[in-house]
């Protein structure tokens, strides 16, 4: 007797148990959800739009805006290919590998002597001149862009803003432009597209105090398009052009009428969160047919260490490459072969010679960043974003509001779900999947890449006009 009872008894206190195990659960659940996607975002900081990052020596505005060409001048194309022919004999590199300990020295040399001996340097700069380029003085910075404007009977002129990132330039969009400004007469608009160089990169003058980041150079970019007399404006951007992007998302969401992005990522501590949660049970999330790209993901884990240089001794690093066009080569083309397809790692040509770039092309984007001795102030932008003055800011945790549209290349070198995107694109129009490409879409697939935009900014406009009427 005393058996059965205590046997009943151990039932219920296990059922017990039970039960207030799936009640932790549930908690643990519901505080999950409440914090991941339920918890409002930060307020919306406010930055002053008149900061200058120039001398102080030199603060007086000038509106002017002065047509620029770039220049190839002869002392510079002589230094450079003295430079590039006598550098030291390079390091061999060990038996049998391809780019896994970093630029593969054994073919070094191809790469090398191309840019010394068949580069053609004058051909280039006209090339590189081919649009029509201009500089103007924003917030003590000359900051510099290209506009192309075109002329079409009846039809609406758009502003488009296209911002770059690094190891980029505005060379990523040079076979775009013509598709994306081309007039056409199944649309009743036409882009104006105004391709900036961001500041510190190119021809665009670098801050000379620290504190231009992304959120900074969000209110540079926009000043810009003011100062062009775009007051409203659509944007597009990868790499570090989407996170600008997303900071003028945020501070101006009345001005951005639309944001086409081909990089969306959501870096923050709960994305992570919820990333891994994800993983456990993918395809509830996702379409199967794009689970492998989580996998993929895994790659970016061992190509971020130039991330954390950049974001904390950037200066030492520009030391060398600044001096060695040989290193600037081996420096961003082994990115760029990682950023194009991680698994180009395995070969010896690190994809290079496979890939879909040809060597003037990206030897174009090398020119960009030696001609204008940028390299440096190019990488800073990684220790600003990484600062706590800006985490401070918090614009990542902030939702941005504005219509938004992503496109995802097969080897985006992220790839997040809608689940864990709408965390921060609150607004997030359309996703369009792409089953090749990698990061530098503009660049690599510069077709797809501006019908895609053309039909982000057509889907924009009718939104924009539904939501008109309505009011
Ligand atoms: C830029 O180059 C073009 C073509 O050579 C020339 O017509 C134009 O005047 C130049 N502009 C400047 C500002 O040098
Ligand atoms: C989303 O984009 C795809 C192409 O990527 C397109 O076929 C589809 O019509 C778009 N949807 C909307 C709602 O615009």
């Amino acid at each position: 007797m005393g058996k059965v009872i205590f046997a009943a008894m151990l039932v219920d206190s296990l059922k017990n148990i039970a039960l207030s195990l799936t009640l932790v659960q549930a908690l643990v659940v519901l505080g999950l959800t409440y914090w991941l996607f339920l918890q409002p975002s930060p307020p919306i900081p406010t930055l002053d739009y008149d900061e200058w990052w120039g001398p102080e020596t030199s603060r007086k505005v000038d509106r002017g805006v002065t047509p620029f060409n770039i220049t190839f001048s002869d002392d510079m194309i002589n230094d450079l290919k003295y430079r590039l022919k006598n550098h030291v004999p390079f390091s061999p590199p060990l038996d049998g590998v391809g780019f896994e300990y970093g630029f593969n020295t054994n073919i070094l040399d191809e790469w090398v002597d191309y840019w010394a001996q068949k580069y053609p340097f004058k051909q280039k700069e006209r090339f590189l001149n081919k649009f029509p380029q201009y500089k103007t003085n924003i917030q003590g910075l000359d900051i510099h862009f290209i506009r192309v404007k075109p002329q079409a009977k009846n039809k609406e002129i758009i502003p488009l803003l296209l911002l770059h990132g690094w190891p980029g330039s505005v060379r990523e969009f040079y076979e775009s432009i013509p598709f994306l400004t081309a007039v056409s007469d199944s649309r009743d608009f036409v882009l104006e597209v105004i391709v900036a160089s961001l500041p510190g990169y190119g021809f665009s003058d670098p801050a000379v105090r620290p504190g231009l980041g992304p959120a900074q150079m969000a209110v540079v970019m926009r000043n810009l398009m003011h100062r062009l007399g775009h007051e409203k404006f659509y944007i597009q951007g990868g790499d570090w052009g989407s996170q600008v992007s997303h900071c003028m998302t945020v501070l101006f969401p009345t001005e951005i009428l639309g944001s086409h992005i081909n990089f969306g990522i959501v870096s923050t501590l709960k994305a992570m969160v919820a990333q891994y949660l994800i993983s456990f049970y993918p395809t509830l999330f996702m379409d199967k047919n794009l689970v492998d790209r989580l996998e993929y993901n895994k790659g970016i884990f061992r190509e971020l260490g130039y991330f954390h240089l950049q974001s904390t001794k950037p200066d030492t690093l520009g030391v060398s490459l600044n001096d060695s066009p040989v290193a600037l080569l081996a420096y961003i083309l082994e990115k760029s072969a990682a950023a194009t397809d991680f698994d180009n790692i395995k070969f010896e040509d690190g994809g290079t010679r496979s890939w879909r770039f040809t060597k003037d092309q990206i030897l174009d984007n090398l020119m960009i960043y030696w001609a204008s001795n940028s390299i440096t102030t190019s990488m800073r932008i990684y220790a600003e974003s990484c600062s706590k003055a800006h985490n401070k800011l918090g614009m990542q945790r902030i939702k941005s509001i504005v219509p938004t549209w992503l496109v995802q290349a097969k080897n985006e070198i992220y790839f997040q779900p809608p689940l864990i995107l709408n965390m921060k694109y609150k607004n997030l129009v359309n996703i369009t999947i792409l089953n090749e490409g990698g990061h530098f879409l503009a660049w690599e697939m510069p077709l797809t890449f501006s019908e895609d935009v053309l039909m982000a900014v057509d889907v924009f406009r009718k939104l924009k006009s539904s939501v008109e009427d309505e009011l």
